[in-house]
């Protein structure tokens, strides 16, 4: 998606911008634009394609003088990805530059009403309407311009805005788009995401929805919709700049993939202490708890697919009912939540506009909302009830890794803290689950090391067309992240089965030499499972088994084996996945595709 970085201050802003931009790349874009204030205008650059192309048409920004600007990277939604209709958009007069993440809903109208008034158009976006609608409004008070704007556009926006007669001056409003504030000693910063801007300051302000800011190179101000001035607080980041670079690794996707044991052991450590689980920040009491009658999972994507995997847990072990969504179906279905509900949303960026939806339309019920996410200061952290944090640090790669193993992680704190405190497991149970979950980030590190045999295998099959994963109970959670993990970087058609379901249609679509991952960690569920994989082999499918040290029956019918160590049953996801993580990244590599960035996919989904 879109992404905007700005910069006031006493250095030369469009170097600043092009390297916070380019921090951004992984957000996914089609073009990228500059807009930097000069003595005499403000200067407009914008390019088609990739931030190389911006950088060398304005030297790396040196050709841009000036010390106060705006850069934007551009996601398409209204019109082609073309160098006008890149932002930043100007009025007429360029006196007034703008860069927008997010949608205005009604700008069909409010141009055709500025239409009528003379105003002109050049590009087909819903951005431009804003440029235009400022310069309506303006008469040399910017924060009451902005007001006005502000209520007449519906959907999502966090806009970055110029004035040419208000120099050093870069102002900035949100509605359900994140926007963060960063400050230093050398000048202010503007940005829709923390690794633009992490290099230079890890001390932020959250813009809240229907607020604007006015950014000078040493002031920054806060007002509400009335434009009265409002008090902030600054938040410290605890990621690492180095966190938010490759350090050595040819993509962000494997270097996160290597992360992961760390990612999980920060999850996991700070919320075990002296052998026991301490949750406080869900932010409910020991009765709460006992009184849940019913958990609502909600996610998009993998994060859906933590869900899935999460329902069998937390259901096993707290015995509480758990309905999962996806959270672009739960927020128009009108869901019943009775009352006792709890609503977990899990959300790595804590910005997917549907898993927002979502939680408002859980709060609107009265439901206690939980969210587990990753970015700090996220709208969904600062919206939920409460907010269980993943340690992940940030993830670059558009393909999760790091922050779907430490929502399962988080899931796995929540079913066993649950357990004990509603006695649905016994302390016994309890106390060997906390011991088997503190010793997971060793054995996933021991499942890396398998890395050499699945990249082997991964060659083998990157000319495939289809590939299957199919797996019973939790290893049916484990094989749709498979399969969205392979699809989303490699291109190549993949689905995910119950293996259960096989025989009701899909078993038709098996022929000679397709490949099929099965994941067949359950013990209870394990014969059946090979019953399953015999199924497919006989109708010629080449077979992956995927399964647990021990269980080298296996080999009886899979072509091709890989096994990972032994754990408790409800953990094995935990380890399954990473595999399949490897074997979607060295698939896509053989294929020589930019993993990191594949094709029509956004890190963060901020728009419907
Ligand atoms: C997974 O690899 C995806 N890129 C995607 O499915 C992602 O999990 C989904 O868009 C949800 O994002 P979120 O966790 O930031 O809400």
């Amino acid at each position: 998606m879109c992404g905007i970085v700005g910069y006031t201050g006493c250095n030369q802003a469009a170097p600043i911008l092009l390297e916070g931009l380019s921090k951004l790349e992984y957000r996914g874009y089609d073009s990228a634009g500059l807009a930097i204030e000069s003595e005499d205008k403000i200067k407009v650059v914008r390019a088609k394609g990739r931030l190389h192309v911006l950088e060398e048409m304005t030297d790396n920004g040196r050709a841009m003088k000036g010390t106060c600007g705006i850069g934007h990277t551009r996601w398409a939604t209204h019109g082609v990805p073309s160098v006008v209709n890149a932002h930043p958009h100007c009025n007429a007069k360029k006196t007034i530059a703008v860069v927008h993440n997010g949608i205005i809903e009604n700008y069909q109208s409010i141009k055709a009403h500025l239409q009528k008034k003379g105003y002109q158009f050049e590009s087909e976006t819903d951005t431009e309407v804003i440029a235009h609608l400022l310069d309506s409004y303006y008469q040399g008070d910017p924060i009451e311009a902005i007001a006005k704007t502000m209520v007449r556009m519906t959907g999502s926006y966090a806009l970055g805005i110029l004035f040419f007669d208000q120099p050093g001056k870069v102002f900035a409003v949100r509605k359900d788009s994140p926007m963060i504030v960063g400050s230093t000693p050398e000048g202010n910063f503007l940005a829709s995401d923390v690794p633009a801007i992490l290099k230079y300051t890890k001390n932020v302000y959250f813009v809240d929805n229907m607020e604007i800011v006015s950014i000078g190179a040493d002031s920054i101000h806060f007002y509400n919709l009335d434009q009265e001035e409002i008090e902030k607080e600054i938040t410290t980041i605890n990621w690492d700049a180095e966190a938010a670079e490759k350090g050595g690794y040819e993509h962000f996707m494997m270097k996160e993939i290597y992360e992961q044991p760390k990612a999980v052991q920060d999850t996991i450590s700070p919320r075990i202490k002296d052998g026991e689980i301490v949750l406080e920040e869900l932010g409910m009491t020991e009765d709460e708890i006992r009184k849940i009658r019913h958990i609502y999972m909600i996610g998009c994507g993998s994060a859906y697919h933590v869900c899935v995997s999460a329902k069998y847990v937390i259901e096993a072990l707290a015995r509480i009912p758990v309905e999962v969504d996806l959270a672009s179906e739960f927020r128009y279905r009108d869901p019943i939540l009775e009352e006792d509900s709890l609503v977990i949303i899990i959300s790595q960026s804590g910005e997917t506009a549907d898993s927002i939806a979502a939680l408002k339309e859980a709060k609107s019920k009265g439901a206690h909302v939980l969210g587990i996410v990753n970015v700090v200061g996220s709208s969904i952290a600062r919206e939920a009830d409460s907010v269980l944090y993943t340690w992940a640090g940030p993830e670059i790669s558009v393909a999760t890794t790091k922050a779907y193993s430490t929502q399962l992680a988080a899931c796995y704190l929540i079913g066993i803290y649950f357990g004990k405190i509603r006695q649905t497991i016994t302390d016994e149970t309890y106390q060997e689950l906390v011991e088997e979950l503190m010793k997971l980030p060793d054995k996933i590190q021991r499942v890396l090391g398998d890395k050499e045999r699945i990249q082997w295998f991964a060659n083998k099959f990157a000319a495939s067309k289809d590939i299957f994963f199919i797996g019973r109970g939790l290893d049916y959670g484990t094989s749709l992240e498979g399969s969205l993990k392979l699809k989303e970087i490699s291109y190549i058609h993949s689905e995910a089965y119950a293996a259960g379901e096989l025989k009701h249609g899909t078993i038709s679509l098996i022929e000679k030499g397709i490949l099929v991952v099965s994941v067949a960690t359950q013990p209870e569920l394990y014969e059946k499972m090979i019953s399953n994989m015999v199924e497919v082999k006989s109708r010629g499918a080449y077979l992956m088994g995927l399964t647990c040290y021990g269980n080298y029956s296996m080999e009886d019918t899979a072509n091709f084996t890989i096994y990972v160590p032994k754990t408790a049953k409800y953990f094995t996801n935990s380890l399954a996945v990473i595999p399949l993580q490897l074997l979607a990244y060295y698939v896509a590599t053989a294929r020589g595709l930019d993993v990191d960035k594949p094709r029509n996919l956004a890190k963060s989904v901020t728009v419907e």
